[in-house]
């Protein structure tokens, strides 16, 4: 049976909307259909680069677009609440990107919406979707290597110093915490779980944002997480997993598609995964797989996880003293 064209629609055309957009084109079944921009000008200039039919100059002639099936919002994150609103209002299914919005509060009113709506909603937390990621979860799952004791993950890189632009901006959400803070902490939550304890410290510019954080969770277990992130340096980007049986460290950038090295009994194997693309394909296609299925909640990146995400964020947010 040839599967279902879905109808893609895109909100805020900047910079990691042209990567996705250039993998959407990779998913069977998905459609560039329609772009839309705060300027019209620009909406038609992405349009034309990454070949979407249909070009808006607002987001809400987009949302109301008939056609449309599945819109991608790309914005910086203060606006991740109020454009995902606007598009389940109109019965859109929305991918949201990462974090899913600026706390707590913001992610139930997404939640609420999708669910009086009845229409699918899912954060774009794609490096779940990663064949690397997902082999990982499944060791751990399987018990193969024993219990995971202790993980170290970073993500770090020196971003210019723009006070204006989303990275460094207070009032675009900027800092390092919810830029790339969150690869490591989803990173531990997704592979051991919500710590019972948590501990953070952060490097705090004049800018009023976080350019650097440090870390630390705590399990009951005895389990260990200690992570760190940075706007204002470049870090490993890896991370190291400590389990009773094995050491297996995922390569830079340790989000990405990429290889991982496991030690095991004194010896070293390392697993390339083939991936032919930046890695956004995979959230897409699944986003495309739940509509297929009929569900209005990812399998995968379930509201739950998103809650609890967003929950720790919040936590270490109120450890470093950063309130937006
Ligand atoms: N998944 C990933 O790997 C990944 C990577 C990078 C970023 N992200 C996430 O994607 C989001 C966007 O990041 P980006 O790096 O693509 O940002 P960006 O290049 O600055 O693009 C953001 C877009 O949002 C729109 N926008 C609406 N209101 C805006 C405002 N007041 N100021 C600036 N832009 C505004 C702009 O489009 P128009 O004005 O044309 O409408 C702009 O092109 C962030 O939430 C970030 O965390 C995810």
């Amino acid at each position: 049976m040839k599967p279902k064209t879905y109808k893609w629609g895109i909100i805020g055309p900047g910079k990691i909307a042209g990567k996705f957009s250039e993998d959407l084109a990779k998913v069977p079944g998905a459609e560039l259909y329609a772009v839309a921009s705060r300027d019209k000008g620009r909406a038609e200039e992405f349009a034309e680069k990454y070949k979407f039919s249909q070009s808006y100059g607002s987001y809400e002639e987009l949302a109301q677009d008939k056609e449309v099936d599945i819109i991608y919002i790309a914005t910086p994150h203060v606006f991740h609440c109020e454009n995902t609103l606007l598009c389940l209002r109109n019965k859109k299914a929305v991918l949201c990107e990462k974090p899913f919005a600026m706390n707590s509060e913001e992610v139930s009113k997404m939640i609420e919406a999708a669910k009086e709506h009845n229409v699918f909603l899912m954060e774009g937390m794609w490096t779940v979707f990663l064949p690397h990621y997902q082999y990982l979860l499944e060791k751990i799952k399987s018990r193969e290597f024993g219990k995971l004791l202790n993980l170290k993950a970073d993500f770090g890189f020196a971003a210019p110093y723009l006070p204006e632009k989303r990275l460094y901006n207070k009032s675009l959400g900027g800092g390092s915490l919810l830029d790339v803070g969150i690869y490591p902490v989803f990173a531990a939550l997704s592979l051991m779980g919500v710590p019972e304890k948590v501990k953070a410290k952060a490097e705090i510019c004049n800018t009023g944002i976080d350019e650097s954080c440090i870390i630390n969770f705590q399990y009951d277990t005895g389990a260990v997480a200690s992570l760190d992130c940075a706007i204002n340096n470049t870090t490993p980007t890896t991370a190291s997993l400590t389990f009773e049986k094995a050491t297996v460290t995922v390569k830079n950038r340790f989000h990405e598609p990429t290889s991982i090295l496991i030690e095991q009994d004194g010896k070293e194997k390392e697993i390339h995964f083939e991936v032919n693309s930046r890695g956004y394909n995979y959230e897409a296609a699944h986003v495309q797989q739940m509509l297929d299925e009929g569900r209005t909640e990812s399998t995968v990146m379930s509201f739950q996880k998103s809650r609890e995400l967003m929950g720790l964020l919040d936590l270490i947010r109120t450890r470093i003293g950063l309130i937006y």
